[in-house]
């Protein structure tokens, strides 16, 4: 890995094996890119890369050359207003009304490793050597507000960090309109643009098109950045599959308001942006005051879609998601949701919570209801203290019975939200987001809380902390379960208004800062009605979230397939509920809900009294067969085969680090009479090892399931042999490879 700028043609060069980042110091002062992708070699002059011409109807910059127009040049940190036409990266207001900005090269600075960013989550490293920074500082004359562009090499991948620090170092305050955290100027636009989209209960689609000219955008002004937009997207080549091809990855660290979007201008030049979103942004900086955008996480392969999933998964894995748990096998939970809804005692509790410990489950968790007057969503939110009618012995007394029965305990929250009929409400009715003298709209009953307001965060975090520390609490559920509306926070000023969205999640971030290193072994898991809020910001604090209300095990292969483009399955909450299930009322197989949960963290969301005997004892099974294999499902590498968006059949797999064991999940959703022969050519696995599979017994080396392939076919064909058991409806198979002796 290496950062070199060379003075002579004032050209930087980020590189290491896999990719080359390029740009220099044009003779404007701005900085210019000239190439992203795989490792070029390093050399003095790459300027040639920098193309300009005489174009009708352009304007240019300087008095005697017919050449120089920003319109049609690649920048790094494009501005608006001269002579560039395409959405910028940066707008500031100033005093007397103008908008144009002129951010030009002062010095720069490589260091080893990466700076934390003040506030906010972000990619780190443990050893100086992981990673080189570049931070390139440009300032504009007439303002003096200084930027400060921060690229992050790491030693081995193709990831580049991006993020962008303002500072304004003039006599007078200006107005950020506009901080993307990324801009990347390519070429051209023979791309498939690839986003993952849905909604509540459908997460996570892949969404996929061609560029046109024009601006394609993605994201979320709800506070939240939802369900319906992952702040992800994928740039690939028309020809690029999971296997090879060229693709870049754009994921944004950030979990409020987002925008992604790639333009393309007549040339058919490509100009992607990603950052918070400027609609619903604005942010005064005063004099000396730092503004520090999310971090952005570029992507590049050439090996196919998998690669750049496998990039990310290590890298948030290992280097975004922190602490006690980021290694660690996830313990197999047992939540009551599904099982009781609001409708619970402390007795049934614990009789769900004993049968789950007979099962094998190692974490028993109770949802929502067990504080205030919560016995339905009309009431109790932000009184987070047990309800004594329910709980006589209160959470501390629950979690100890919960601990005898040799299960860990977990409890969930809602931290951000309160409802009108609360305690705390009553006391403090000022102390939600709502816009003076207008309505104050609700979801499900409930407001959302100022967090922009540190008194606000505080109470909260008294509230919660009071009782991690009272009782023997292993795991939290922290949900939040309804965007932002009429955004106006009563404790800021006028001309601060436009920073209530941002200053809103800095006190989420703030929160969870506060109560993981006050409890650094709690693991927490994340929620937003499923997956409102399933990104990386997220990740930093919570290496797991629960990704879909959706737990029907059909619906899941796509939102877990999606999910998979950007997160590791480790990240992944995923459960197996009852038949029918509670969302799409279909029924499907026990071992089908279960084969489609073990690759996540694995848990149950029923109450296992009232499964049969018999079925019980294919949970025992289920969940003997994750501890022993939880660590390869959960951090092996994983790769997908088939696509639940492109037939009746999807396929994945993961392999452990040494290649010794693999775990392939085939899944088909609707039976075929009679049908074709089919084979799965798997992936990741060592050509010369011998594996055995599970199922059939059959002995292969890794190059023949690889290259041929290993046998899915059904053998019933309509008929039924004996001793087969027959295929239906909703099937699936997990195939288990271990390495055995020639
Ligand atoms: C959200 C969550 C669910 C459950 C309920 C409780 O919908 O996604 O898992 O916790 O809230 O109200």
């Amino acid at each position: 890995m290496h950062i070199t700028f060379h003075e002579n043609t004032r050209i930087f060069h980020l590189y290491n094996d896999d990719i080359s980042y390029i740009m220099t110091i044009m003779r404007n002062g701005h900085l210019g890119q000239l190439y992203f992708g795989k490792h070029i070699k390093d050399k003095e002059d790459f300027s040639y890369l920098l193309e300009t011409c005489e174009r009708p109807m352009t304007s240019y910059l300087y008095e005697n050359d017919r050449t120089f127009s920003l319109e049609h040049i690649r920048q790094e940190y494009p501005v608006f207003g001269t002579t560039d036409y395409r959405q910028s990266a940066v707008e500031i207001r100033q005093e007397n009304g103008s908008r144009i900005s002129d951010f030009t090269y002062r010095s720069h600075i490589i260091t080893e490793g990466k700076p934390l960013l003040l506030g906010l989550p972000a990619t780190y490293t443990e050893a100086p050597k992981e990673a080189l920074t570049l931070t390139v500082t440009l300032e504009d004359d007439v303002t003096k507000v200084r930027a400060q562009l921060l690229y992050t090499i790491f030693a081995k991948g193709g990831i580049v960090a991006r993020s962008v620090r303002l500072s304004n170092e003039g006599p007078r305050p200006v107005r950020l309109c506009r901080a993307m955290s990324l801009c990347l100027d390519l070429p051209d636009r023979d791309y498939v643009w690839q986003q993952l989209s849905g909604c509540w209960a459908r997460e996570c689609h892949i969404r996929s098109r061609a560029l046109e000219p024009g601006i394609l955008s993605i994201g979320s002004m709800r506070g939240n950045s939802s369900h319906e937009h992952n702040p992800f997207l994928v740039l690939k080549r028309p020809d690029t599959t999971e296997r090879r091809g060229e693709a870049i990855g754009f994921s944004l660290i950030y979990s409020g308001n987002f925008r992604i979007q790639a333009e393309v201008d007549a040339h058919d030049t490509l100009r992607v942006l990603a950052g918070i979103d400027p609609e619903t942004f604005e942010w005064k900086l005063d004099r000396s005051e730092t503004f520090q955008t999310p971090e952005a996480i570029m992507v590049y392969t050439d090996s196919g879609l998998n690669h750049m999933s496998q990039t990310f998964h290590k890298l948030y894995q290992k280097r975004l998601a922190r602490g006690y748990w980021r290694d660690k096998a996830r313990p197999i939970l047992n939540n009551n949701w599904e099982a009781t809804y609001f409708d619970f005692t402390q007795d049934r509790l614990i009789e769900i919570a004993s049968r789950a410990k007979e099962c094998g489950v190692e974490l028993f968790v109770l949802d929502d209801g067990w504080f205030g007057a919560r016995s339905s969503d009309r009431a109790g939110l932000g009184d987070w203290k047990a309800n004594k009618t329910r709980l006589p012995d209160g959470i501390a007394g629950l979690a100890d019975r919960v601990e005898d029965l040799g299960l860990k305990f977990g409890l969930w929250f809602e931290p951000e939200m309160v409802n009108k009929d609360s305690d705390f409400y009553r006391q403090h009715p000022d102390w939600i987001l709502s816009t003076p003298d207008r309505n104050q709209s609700h979801g499900r009953y409930q407001h959302v809380l100022d967090f922009s307001r540190k008194e606000v965060v505080d109470a909260i975090y008294e509230q919660m902390s009071a009782i991690l520390r009272d009782a023997k609490i292993s795991y939290i559920k922290w949900d939040m379960n309804r965007s932002i509306t009429e955004c106006y926070s009563s404790a800021w000023p006028a001309d601060r208004q436009g920073e209530i969205y941002h200053r809103y999640i800095l006190g989420v971030y703030d929160l969870y800062e506060r109560l993981t290193r006050e409890f650094p072994k709690v693991l927490f898991e994340s929620c937003a009605s499923g997956g409102g809020r399933f990104d990386p910001g997220m990740l930093y604090y919570a290496p797991q979230g629960w990704i879909s209300d959706n737990s029907d095990a059909v619906e899941r292969l796509k939102i877990q397939y999606g999910t998979s483009m950007c997160y590791p399955v480790s990240s992944m909450g995923t459960h197996v509920s009852v038949t029918p299930n509670h969302q799409v009322f279909r029924n499907t197989p026990l071992h089908t809900r279960a084969n489609v949960a073990c690759f996540g963290t694995f848990g149950y969301e029923l109450d296992l009294n009232k499964l049969t005997q018999e079925e019980n004892e294919e949970v025992k099974e289920q969940i003997a067969f994750m501890k022993k294999y939880r660590k390869v499902l959960q951090f092996g590498t994983f790769y997908r085969l088939m696509s639940p968006f492109e037939g009746n059949e999807t396929a994945w797999m993961a392999v452990s680090e040494d290649q010794k064991t693999a775990l392939v999940g085939w899944y088909r959703v609707l039976n075929c009479v009679n049908g074709r022969y089919t084979r799965l050519r798997l992936e990741g696995l060592n050509p010369s090892y011998y594996y055995r599979n599970s199922q059939s017994g059959v002995c292969c080396f890794g190059d023949e399931l690889m290259y041929a392939g290993m046998i899915t076919s059904d053998e019933t064909a309509g008929q039924l042999p004996p001793d087969i058991t027959p295929y239906t409806d909703f099937e699936s198979r997990i195939y288990v490879l271990e390495v055995t002796e020639p």
